[in-house]
């Protein structure tokens, strides 16, 4: 149990400067970590998804601003603080959807505009010490949306879950599957139904790799038999982490979640969204505001296939998250506490409160 969660998936390397990765691409046949230097590297590594999962690109982008301004210590405060707002804005470029990468280059940002009369020297160790918090606070987050997730469950329960929002997407611990191995410490012995979350497996691959190892009683489904196992009375709630909500709580997650919100309220069965405080964005105010990413073709014709799937020239359509609607989801989840309907309330009044 404790292996699994003694995997850092993202971590910085000051002494070679680099930032370390377990590469996501290549589980579970590989364990295997990087090193990336260049500011470059890191945009490449959050577009190929070797680092992904919204708290975990935020935590990537944020150490890959520090790297690229880390020798920096010649420049003017103009040329400096020039230099960091176009690494910002590279980085941001990267994935559209998730608002961590957002909020964590923001508050990167503020670091230096709030220090801006300190020495750049100063100003770039403020940016470690930045990053570093990041990091340890999103291990504490986790920690408490698992807390908060585990007052709503009891033991023997059936849990479906959909794409990553394990550890492997965090800190530590994830979102969606921080209730899960807390329940696993405590005895609660969930039975967990993991879909495979087509087209890029992010539950077959990582999902299932994690949760085995923890000793979890995890079973892995296509995505097309959410519903078979629901209506087989195996589920007992569902749990999805996710990567952007909206101000009046719909919320975008990996494609895929929608439909399984859909189902779980034609069973009746609770469908609970796991937020940090992070992933809320209150500029954004519904779920049509929300940019989808959309990805290449290749993802759904040929990847993970000896020879394409599909003939060479099929047009294809390949959004990476969908929105689901607030009225969907029964609690969302955050470290704060849990939200209920209306959510364009209960999201106002906790924003109020954490600022
Ligand atoms: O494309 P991905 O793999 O980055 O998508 C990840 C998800 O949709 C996760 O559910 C979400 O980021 C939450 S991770 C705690």
């Amino acid at each position: 149990m404790s292996d699994i969660l003694d995997i850092v998936s993202v971590r910085l390397d000051d002494e070679n400067d680099a930032l370390i990765l377990l590469d996501q691409s290549r589980l579970p046949n590989e364990v295997i970590y990087h090193q990336y230097k260049t500011v470059e590297q890191i945009f490449d590594a959050i577009v190929t998804l070797q680092v992904r999962g919204a708290p975990a690109i935020g935590i990537a982008a944020a150490y890959g601003c520090y790297l690229a301004v880390k020798s920096k210590t010649e420049l003017t405060h103009e040329q400096f603080l020039s230099f960091f707002a176009k690494i910002k804005d590279y980085l941001a470029s990267s994935r559209p959807t998730a608002v961590n990468l957002f909020w964590a280059l923001n508050r990167m940002e503020r670091c230096c505009v709030e220090n801006k009369h300190k020495k750049v020297s100063e100003i770039i160790a403020l940016l470690k010490t930045e990053a570093d918090r990041i990091r340890q606070e999103d291990e504490a987050v986790c920690y408490a949306i698992g807390e908060h997730a585990l007052s709503l469950l009891s033991g023997n329960m059936g849990l479906l879950t959909h794409c990553n929002a394990g550890t492997l997407a965090t800190a530590k611990y994830g979102t969606a599957l921080a209730p899960m191995y807390l329940g696993q410490q405590r005895g609660y012995g969930f039975r967990v139904f993991a879909d495979e979350t087509r087209p890029l497996l992010q539950g077959a691959r990582l999902t299932v790799w994690e949760l085995a190892q923890a000793g979890i009683d995890v079973t892995l489904i296509c995505d097309n038999m959410a519903s078979i196992v629901m209506k087989q009375g195996l589920i007992d709630a569902v749990l999805v982490g996710c990567d952007r909500v909206a101000a009046n709580g719909d919320t975008a997650n990996k494609i895929g979640t929608s439909g399984v919100a859909i189902l779980a309220k034609h069973y009746g069965i609770p469908f609970y969204v796991c937020a940090p405080l992070s992933t809320i964005d209150i500029q954004t105010p519904t779920g049509k505001d929300i940019e989808i990413e959309l990805r290449k073709a290749e993802e759904i014709t040929s990847a993970w296939y000896q020879k394409p799937m599909a003939p060479a020239d099929v047009k294809s359509y390949n959004p990476a998250f969908d929105v689901t609607d607030a009225q969907l989801i029964t609690a969302i989840i955050t470290d704060k506490g849990i939200l209920y309907p209306p959510f364009d309330i209960s999201i106002q009044e906790l924003m109020k409160g954490s600022n």
